[in-house]
């Protein structure tokens, strides 16, 4: 792959400068790839109708080719470019929940490169709650399809230092505007089947869905054969094994102390990773993200402590299981997709 200097535009979260989002938009618009902040994690952009372009993001991040990618609008009328057909139901959530963390599945349009369905009859789009994203999709004038900005397999950027990290010589531009928001991906919710499900949980939980749906939605199908191909993959892992001890608390820290002599008896040295509260005791260095009671707190930290572990040169890392209500659902999804087979219940 040919190295590009990519080039670092600093912007400001809330008001952008409008030559940085220009310059930004113009790679957009000749089809070269940029990374921008969203209100969840940064996406790597490229314009939604050009297949060159399109090819490109699958080529910069090492994505698989049957991985579908997330079309980002910045109005709602932008979604029929995209969509063949909007049910009423998508327009309700489009209404509660845009701008911000849920992406709908709808039947695609034709028009749209082939590459960003990755040859799925259906679209994911989106419309983001940031003023950085809302604006470079304005002025570059195009849908724009966006994964996360990290290389593939690597957990999600949340600043601009991470996509350097991953990215840098590999893609034209950053619009760098400091640190995202929630941290953790939106929640897809397929509205192409019978009901609709939730193929991804992230920053709309189920409870809030309820509230338009009239009743929660169907969890969907969560691991191997998802109809969410990107489920699939082994996803949001630093480069070094994970392990995850999740269950009732008191057996969570026995098992956790007995792996961690484990790892060291076999000559790893193990780093753990888990709630303030619960940090101190455990003799070797341990990684907060965020307090026990605050899910969404510990969602907005996880994949910059997964990093900074990996950067400190952890050679694993011991992962404590958090609760699952609201947030929580979205936060052990991504750890249980980090350790992928090395889980421990308790
Ligand atoms: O918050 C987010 O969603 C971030 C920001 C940048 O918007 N984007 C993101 O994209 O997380 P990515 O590519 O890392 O994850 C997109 C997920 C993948 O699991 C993919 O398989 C799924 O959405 N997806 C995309 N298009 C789909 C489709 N047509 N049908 C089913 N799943 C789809
Ligand atoms: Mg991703």
């Amino acid at each position: 792959m040919v190295s590009v200097e990519t080039l670092h535009l600093k912007v400001d979260p809330l008001n952008p400068e409008p030559d940085a989002i220009d310059r930004a938009a113009e790679f957009l618009r000749r089809g070269a790839l940029v990374a921008f902040p969203t209100e969840t994690v940064y996406g790597l952009g490229a314009d939604a109708f050009d297949d060159q372009a399109v090819a490109r993001i699958f080529q910069a991040k090492g994505r698989p080719a049957d991985n579908p990618i997330i079309v980002h609008v910045a109005d709602t009328w932008d979604v029929s470019r995209v969509a063949a057909f909007i049910p009423e139901i998508a327009s309700a959530l489009m209404n509660a929940f845009w701008p911000g963390p849920l992406t709908l599945i709808l039947p695609r349009r034709e028009n749209l490169s082939p590459l960003v369905a990755a040859g799925l009859p259906t679209v994911a789009v989106r419309m983001p709650n940031h003023p950085v994203a809302l604006a470079l999709i304005r002025a570059a004038g195009l849908p724009v399809a966006a994964p996360s900005a990290n290389l593939s397999g690597r957990p999600s950027p949340t600043l601009g230092s991470h996509v350097a990290t991953d990215l840098d010589g590999r893609i034209a531009a950053v619009l760098d505007a400091g640190s995202t928001g929630m941290g953790i991906e939106s929640t897809v919710l397929d509205l192409t089947g019978g009901a609709p499900a939730i193929l991804r949980p992230g920053g709309v939980t189920a409870e809030d869905l309820a509230q338009v749906l009239g009743r929660l939605p169907l969890p969907g199908p969560v691991g191997a054969g998802g109809k969410s191909p990107g489920t699939r993959y082994r996803h949001y892992s630093p480069g070094i094994p994970v392990y995850l001890v999740e269950g009732e608390r008191d057996k969570v820290r026995r098992a956790v102390c007995k792996l961690l002599a484990e790892l060291i008896a076999a000559g790893r040295t193990p780093s753990v990773l888990c709630a303030t509260e619960h940090a101190s005791g455990y003799g070797v260095p341990a990684v907060t993200y965020g307090s026990w009671n605050d899910a969404a707190g510990l969602g907005r930290t996880l994949y910059a402590a997964l990093r900074a572990m990996e950067e400190r040169g952890a050679g694993a890392i011991v992962a404590e299981g958090v609760a699952e209500s609201g947030l929580g659902k979205a936060v052990m999804d991504r750890l249980r997709r980090a350790a992928h087979d090395h889980i421990i219940r308790v």
